[in-house]
Protein backbone atom coordinates (compact mmCIF):
# COMPACT_ATOMS: atom_id res chain seq x y z
CA UNK A 1 0.00 0.00 0.00
CA UNK A 2 1.47 3.39 -0.88
CA UNK A 3 0.92 5.77 1.97
CA UNK A 4 -0.60 9.62 0.86
CA UNK A 5 2.08 12.10 1.08
CA UNK A 6 1.64 15.07 3.85
CA UNK A 7 3.35 18.19 4.07
CA UNK A 8 2.94 21.20 6.09
CA UNK A 9 5.60 24.19 7.20
CA UNK A 10 6.26 26.80 9.72
CA UNK A 11 7.99 29.70 9.49
CA UNK A 12 10.65 29.69 12.21
CA UNK A 13 9.99 33.00 13.98
CA UNK A 14 11.40 31.94 17.00
CA UNK A 15 9.67 30.05 20.29
CA UNK A 16 7.20 28.11 19.68
CA UNK A 17 3.95 28.81 22.34
CA UNK A 18 0.36 26.62 23.22
CA UNK A 19 -1.16 27.98 20.56
CA UNK A 20 1.18 25.79 18.33
CA UNK A 21 0.68 23.09 19.78
CA UNK A 22 -2.92 23.16 20.11
CA UNK A 23 -3.58 24.87 16.54
CA UNK A 24 -0.83 22.80 14.41
CA UNK A 25 1.46 20.32 16.10
CA UNK A 26 -1.06 17.98 17.84
CA UNK A 27 -2.48 17.61 13.98
CA UNK A 28 1.23 16.66 12.93
CA UNK A 29 1.80 14.55 15.49
CA UNK A 30 -1.57 12.48 14.88
CA UNK A 31 -1.17 12.57 11.19
CA UNK A 32 2.11 11.27 11.54
CA UNK A 33 0.94 8.47 14.25
CA UNK A 34 -2.32 7.41 12.07
CA UNK A 35 -0.08 5.11 10.16
CA UNK A 36 -1.76 6.00 6.46
CA UNK A 37 0.17 9.08 5.62
CA UNK A 38 3.83 9.51 5.00
CA UNK A 39 4.44 13.22 6.92
CA UNK A 40 7.20 15.51 5.57
CA UNK A 41 7.59 18.72 7.84
CA UNK A 42 9.75 21.92 7.05
CA UNK A 43 11.36 25.03 8.23
CA UNK A 44 10.50 27.23 5.86
CA UNK A 45 13.36 29.80 6.33
CA UNK A 46 13.06 31.68 2.93
CA UNK A 47 9.66 32.65 3.98
CA UNK A 48 11.14 33.93 6.79
CA UNK A 49 13.09 36.17 4.76
CA UNK A 50 9.87 37.57 2.96
CA UNK A 51 8.62 39.69 6.08
CA UNK A 52 12.55 39.72 7.83
CA UNK A 53 14.87 40.44 5.39
CA UNK A 54 16.73 43.47 7.12
CA UNK A 55 17.14 41.04 10.41
CA UNK A 56 18.17 37.70 9.70
CA UNK A 57 20.58 37.11 12.06
CA UNK A 58 18.82 34.79 14.10
CA UNK A 59 17.39 32.35 11.64
CA UNK A 60 19.52 29.78 11.63
CA UNK A 61 19.38 30.11 15.44
CA UNK A 62 15.45 29.75 15.15
CA UNK A 63 15.39 26.91 12.93
CA UNK A 64 17.02 24.59 15.16
CA UNK A 65 15.01 25.56 18.32
CA UNK A 66 12.47 25.12 16.29
CA UNK A 67 12.85 21.68 15.13
CA UNK A 68 14.01 21.20 19.35
CA UNK A 69 10.47 22.23 19.76
CA UNK A 70 8.80 20.06 17.10
CA UNK A 71 10.85 17.05 18.63
CA UNK A 72 9.34 17.82 22.32
CA UNK A 73 5.85 17.76 20.94
CA UNK A 74 6.23 14.25 19.32
CA UNK A 75 7.33 14.57 16.40
CA UNK A 76 9.22 11.71 15.71
CA UNK A 77 12.11 11.54 13.14
CA UNK A 78 11.73 8.11 12.16
CA UNK A 79 8.16 8.41 11.26
CA UNK A 80 8.37 11.73 9.95
CA UNK A 81 11.05 13.34 7.87
CA UNK A 82 11.39 16.80 8.92
CA UNK A 83 13.90 19.09 6.97
CA UNK A 84 14.91 23.09 5.62
CA UNK A 85 13.45 24.21 2.68
CA UNK A 86 16.79 26.47 2.22
CA UNK A 87 18.70 23.02 2.26
CA UNK A 88 16.81 21.94 -0.69
CA UNK A 89 17.71 24.13 -3.68
CA UNK A 90 15.26 22.79 -5.97
CA UNK A 91 12.30 24.75 -4.27
CA UNK A 92 14.03 27.59 -5.79
CA UNK A 93 13.94 26.19 -8.77
CA UNK A 94 10.37 25.46 -9.11
CA UNK A 95 9.64 28.63 -7.49
CA UNK A 96 10.81 30.19 -10.47
CA UNK A 97 9.30 28.01 -13.05
CA UNK A 98 5.82 28.34 -11.21
CA UNK A 99 5.82 32.37 -10.78
CA UNK A 100 6.03 32.73 -14.85
CA UNK A 101 2.98 31.44 -14.81
CA UNK A 102 1.42 32.63 -11.96
CA UNK A 103 -0.89 35.38 -12.71
CA UNK A 104 -0.55 38.70 -10.50
CA UNK A 105 -3.98 39.50 -10.16
CA UNK A 106 -4.00 35.97 -8.39
CA UNK A 107 -1.32 37.33 -6.18
CA UNK A 108 -2.64 40.86 -6.15
CA UNK A 109 -6.12 39.67 -4.00
CA UNK A 110 -4.82 37.11 -2.02
CA UNK A 111 -6.59 38.28 0.87
CA UNK A 112 -3.78 37.33 3.52
CA UNK A 113 -1.03 39.83 1.31
CA UNK A 114 -3.76 42.73 1.80
CA UNK A 115 -4.55 42.11 5.51
CA UNK A 116 -0.86 41.47 6.77
CA UNK A 117 0.17 44.72 4.64
CA UNK A 118 -2.66 46.20 6.82
CA UNK A 119 -1.82 44.51 10.24
CA UNK A 120 2.28 44.68 9.55
CA UNK A 121 2.74 48.40 9.29
CA UNK A 122 5.59 48.63 10.52
CA UNK A 123 7.20 46.49 8.35
CA UNK A 124 8.35 46.76 4.75
CA UNK A 125 6.37 44.20 3.21
CA UNK A 126 6.43 46.32 -0.52
CA UNK A 127 9.04 44.08 -2.47
CA UNK A 128 8.89 41.41 -5.18
CA UNK A 129 9.42 38.55 -2.63
CA UNK A 130 6.21 39.27 -0.21
CA UNK A 131 3.66 39.46 -3.56
CA UNK A 132 5.43 36.25 -4.82
CA UNK A 133 4.94 34.23 -0.98
CA UNK A 134 2.36 32.15 -1.93
CA UNK A 135 3.89 31.25 -5.24
CA UNK A 136 6.97 29.64 -3.37
CA UNK A 137 4.64 27.84 -0.94
CA UNK A 138 3.30 26.68 -4.10
CA UNK A 139 6.80 25.32 -4.92
CA UNK A 140 7.11 23.88 -1.32
CA UNK A 141 3.62 21.63 -1.80
CA UNK A 142 3.52 20.35 -4.78
CA UNK A 143 7.39 19.59 -5.03
CA UNK A 144 6.25 16.57 -2.82
CA UNK A 145 3.29 15.74 -4.82
CA UNK A 146 1.31 16.30 -1.40
CA UNK A 147 -2.02 14.71 -1.22
CA UNK A 148 -3.12 16.87 2.24
CA UNK A 149 -1.62 19.99 3.97
CA UNK A 150 -2.49 20.10 7.52
CA UNK A 151 -3.01 24.01 7.84
CA UNK A 152 -4.94 26.37 9.80
CA UNK A 153 -7.52 28.63 8.52
CA UNK A 154 -5.43 31.56 7.93
CA UNK A 155 -3.45 29.62 5.36
CA UNK A 156 -6.58 28.86 3.48
CA UNK A 157 -6.05 31.36 0.76
CA UNK A 158 -2.62 29.95 -0.41
CA UNK A 159 -3.64 26.21 -0.33
CA UNK A 160 -5.90 27.54 -2.64
CA UNK A 161 -3.49 29.47 -4.73
CA UNK A 162 -1.32 26.28 -4.70
CA UNK A 163 -4.46 24.23 -6.14
CA UNK A 164 -4.84 26.78 -8.96
CA UNK A 165 -1.52 27.25 -9.80
CA UNK A 166 -0.80 23.53 -9.96
CA UNK A 167 -3.73 22.92 -12.12
CA UNK A 168 -2.20 26.10 -13.93
CA UNK A 169 1.44 23.62 -14.87
CA UNK A 170 -0.96 20.26 -15.24
CA UNK A 171 -3.06 22.69 -18.42
CA UNK A 172 0.05 24.35 -19.79
CA UNK A 173 2.56 21.42 -19.23
CA UNK A 174 1.78 18.26 -18.65
CA UNK A 175 -0.27 16.81 -15.65
CA UNK A 176 2.23 15.93 -13.35
CA UNK A 177 1.41 17.36 -10.32
CA UNK A 178 -1.90 16.03 -7.87
CA UNK A 179 -4.27 18.66 -6.30
CA UNK A 180 -3.52 18.88 -3.22
CA UNK A 181 -6.51 19.54 -0.19
CA UNK A 182 -5.64 21.02 2.77
CA UNK A 183 -6.37 19.24 5.59
CA UNK A 184 -8.10 21.92 8.39
CA UNK A 185 -6.95 21.47 11.66
CA UNK A 186 -10.34 21.85 14.07
CA UNK A 187 -9.29 23.27 17.37
CA UNK A 188 -9.91 25.32 20.20
CA UNK A 189 -9.13 28.64 19.52
CA UNK A 190 -6.06 29.36 22.45
CA UNK A 191 -6.31 33.22 23.41
CA UNK A 192 -3.10 34.95 24.42
CA UNK A 193 -3.38 36.04 27.95
CA UNK A 194 -4.70 39.58 27.17
CA UNK A 195 -7.68 38.35 25.35
CA UNK A 196 -6.37 38.71 22.15
CA UNK A 197 -4.78 35.97 19.48
CA UNK A 198 -1.55 34.26 20.35
CA UNK A 199 0.96 35.58 18.79
CA UNK A 200 4.41 36.60 19.33
CA UNK A 201 4.32 40.18 18.05
CA UNK A 202 1.45 40.75 20.74
CA UNK A 203 3.94 39.42 23.42
CA UNK A 204 1.32 37.95 25.25
CA UNK A 205 1.87 34.09 24.90
CA UNK A 206 2.71 31.44 26.54
CA UNK A 207 5.83 29.57 25.08
CA UNK A 208 6.61 26.06 25.13
CA UNK A 209 9.26 26.80 27.24
CA UNK A 210 7.93 28.58 29.86
CA UNK A 211 8.34 26.79 33.09
CA UNK A 212 7.54 26.97 36.62
CA UNK A 213 7.44 30.96 38.28
CA UNK A 214 7.27 32.41 34.44
CA UNK A 215 4.42 29.90 33.47
CA UNK A 216 2.66 30.81 36.68
CA UNK A 217 2.64 34.48 36.73
CA UNK A 218 1.55 34.36 32.60
CA UNK A 219 -1.37 32.55 34.34
CA UNK A 220 -1.82 34.34 36.68
CA UNK A 221 -1.66 38.18 34.60
CA UNK A 222 -4.35 36.13 32.10
CA UNK A 223 -7.79 38.48 31.32
CA UNK A 224 -10.84 36.47 33.17
CA UNK A 225 -14.90 37.14 33.11
CA UNK A 226 -14.38 41.12 33.01
CA UNK A 227 -17.74 41.49 34.68
CA UNK A 228 -15.89 39.10 37.46
CA UNK A 229 -14.14 42.21 39.83
CA UNK A 230 -14.69 40.85 43.22
CA UNK A 231 -14.06 37.02 44.29
CA UNK A 232 -18.04 37.79 45.15
CA UNK A 233 -19.18 37.82 42.02
CA UNK A 234 -20.78 34.98 40.13
CA UNK A 235 -18.30 34.18 37.06
CA UNK A 236 -19.45 33.54 33.74
CA UNK A 237 -16.66 30.79 32.67
CA UNK A 238 -18.01 30.53 29.07
CA UNK A 239 -16.72 34.43 28.64
CA UNK A 240 -13.19 33.32 30.56
CA UNK A 241 -9.94 32.44 28.36
CA UNK A 242 -8.91 30.66 31.45
CA UNK A 243 -12.03 28.54 31.74
CA UNK A 244 -11.11 27.74 28.20
CA UNK A 245 -7.81 26.21 28.83
CA UNK A 246 -9.28 24.09 31.74
CA UNK A 247 -11.25 22.63 28.88
CA UNK A 248 -8.09 21.75 27.09
CA UNK A 249 -6.03 20.77 30.10
CA UNK A 250 -7.71 19.51 33.27
CA UNK A 251 -9.92 16.58 33.68
CA UNK A 252 -13.81 16.38 32.73
CA UNK A 253 -14.58 16.53 36.61
CA UNK A 254 -12.31 19.47 37.29
CA UNK A 255 -14.03 21.33 34.50
CA UNK A 256 -17.43 20.95 35.49
CA UNK A 257 -16.29 21.93 39.45
CA UNK A 258 -14.32 24.88 38.17
CA UNK A 259 -17.76 25.77 36.00
CA UNK A 260 -20.32 25.13 39.03
CA UNK A 261 -18.09 26.43 41.45
CA UNK A 262 -17.28 29.78 39.16
CA UNK A 263 -20.71 30.39 38.59
CA UNK A 264 -21.79 30.80 42.32
CA UNK A 265 -18.75 32.86 43.18
CA UNK A 266 -17.27 29.58 45.36
CA UNK A 267 -14.17 29.79 43.87
CA UNK A 268 -11.69 33.27 42.97
CA UNK A 269 -10.29 33.47 39.88
CA UNK A 270 -6.50 33.37 41.53
CA UNK A 271 -7.44 30.23 42.57
CA UNK A 272 -9.02 29.15 39.29
CA UNK A 273 -5.40 30.34 37.82
CA UNK A 274 -3.01 28.38 40.04
CA UNK A 275 -4.67 25.37 39.13
CA UNK A 276 -4.64 25.99 35.70
CA UNK A 277 -0.72 26.62 35.91
CA UNK A 278 -0.20 23.42 37.84
CA UNK A 279 -2.58 21.43 35.10
CA UNK A 280 -0.63 22.89 32.09
CA UNK A 281 2.88 22.34 33.49
CA UNK A 282 2.06 18.78 34.33
CA UNK A 283 0.81 18.34 30.52
CA UNK A 284 4.10 20.40 29.40
CA UNK A 285 6.28 18.13 31.73
CA UNK A 286 7.29 15.06 29.18
CA UNK A 287 7.87 18.63 26.53
CA UNK A 288 10.39 20.25 29.36
CA UNK A 289 12.21 16.77 29.76
CA UNK A 290 12.61 16.02 26.01
CA UNK A 291 13.41 19.77 25.21
CA UNK A 292 16.19 19.37 28.01
CA UNK A 293 17.29 16.51 26.22
CA UNK A 294 17.65 17.53 22.72
CA UNK A 295 18.90 21.12 23.74
CA UNK A 296 21.60 19.31 25.15
CA UNK A 297 22.62 17.04 21.62
CA UNK A 298 22.10 19.34 19.17
CA UNK A 299 24.69 17.20 16.97
CA UNK A 300 21.75 14.69 17.05
CA UNK A 301 19.12 17.40 16.05
CA UNK A 302 21.70 18.30 13.10
CA UNK A 303 21.99 14.94 12.50
CA UNK A 304 18.12 14.15 11.88
CA UNK A 305 17.60 17.51 9.90
CA UNK A 306 20.45 16.31 7.50
CA UNK A 307 18.82 12.83 6.92
CA UNK A 308 16.00 14.67 6.63
CA UNK A 309 17.32 16.93 4.07
CA UNK A 310 18.69 14.03 2.37
CA UNK A 311 15.13 11.92 1.91
CA UNK A 312 13.48 15.32 1.04
CA UNK A 313 15.84 15.96 -2.01
CA UNK A 314 15.37 12.75 -2.99
CA UNK A 315 11.64 13.46 -4.14
CA UNK A 316 12.48 16.81 -5.23
CA UNK A 317 15.12 15.77 -7.54
CA UNK A 318 12.89 13.65 -9.20
CA UNK A 319 10.06 16.39 -9.53
CA UNK A 320 12.34 18.34 -10.94
CA UNK A 321 13.11 16.01 -13.23
CA UNK A 322 9.86 15.79 -14.49
CA UNK A 323 9.27 19.53 -14.28
CA UNK A 324 12.01 20.19 -16.85
CA UNK A 325 11.00 18.12 -19.44
CA UNK A 326 7.45 18.73 -18.99
CA UNK A 327 8.55 22.67 -19.70
CA UNK A 328 11.00 21.29 -22.15
CA UNK A 329 13.93 23.50 -20.51
N1 LIG B 1 2.93 30.04 5.09
C1 LIG B 1 3.06 29.13 6.19
C2 LIG B 1 2.93 29.92 7.51
O1 LIG B 1 3.18 31.08 7.55
C3 LIG B 1 4.38 28.42 6.18
C4 LIG B 1 4.55 27.58 4.96
C5 LIG B 1 5.44 27.80 3.95
C6 LIG B 1 3.82 26.41 4.60
N2 LIG B 1 5.35 26.81 3.01
C7 LIG B 1 4.36 25.97 3.38
C8 LIG B 1 2.78 25.71 5.22
C9 LIG B 1 3.85 24.82 2.74
C10 LIG B 1 2.27 24.59 4.57
C11 LIG B 1 2.82 24.14 3.35
O2 LIG B 1 2.60 29.33 8.51
FE1 LIG C 1 -12.48 32.52 34.84
FE2 LIG C 1 -11.84 30.77 36.70
FE3 LIG C 1 -12.28 33.34 37.34
FE4 LIG C 1 -14.30 31.80 36.63
S1 LIG C 1 -13.03 31.55 38.42
S2 LIG C 1 -13.91 33.89 35.88
S3 LIG C 1 -13.35 30.48 35.10
S4 LIG C 1 -10.64 32.52 36.07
Amino acid sequence: MTKKRILSGMRPTGLLHLGHIHGALRNWVELQNDGHYECYYFVADWHALTSDYNNTHQIKEHTLNMVVDWLSVGIDPVKSTLFVQSGIKEHAELFVILSMITPLPWLERNPTYKEMKEELSEKDLSTFGFLGYPVLQAADIIMYKAYGVPVGVDQLPHVELTREIARRFNFLYRDIFPIPEPLLTNVPKLLGIDGRKMSKSYDNSINISDKEETLKSKVGAMFTDPQRMRKKDPGRPELCNVFGYHQIYSSPDDVEEMSRECKKAGIGCTDCKKRLAVRISEAMNPVYQRQDYYRSHMDEVRIIIEDGNNRASRIARMTMEEVREAVKI
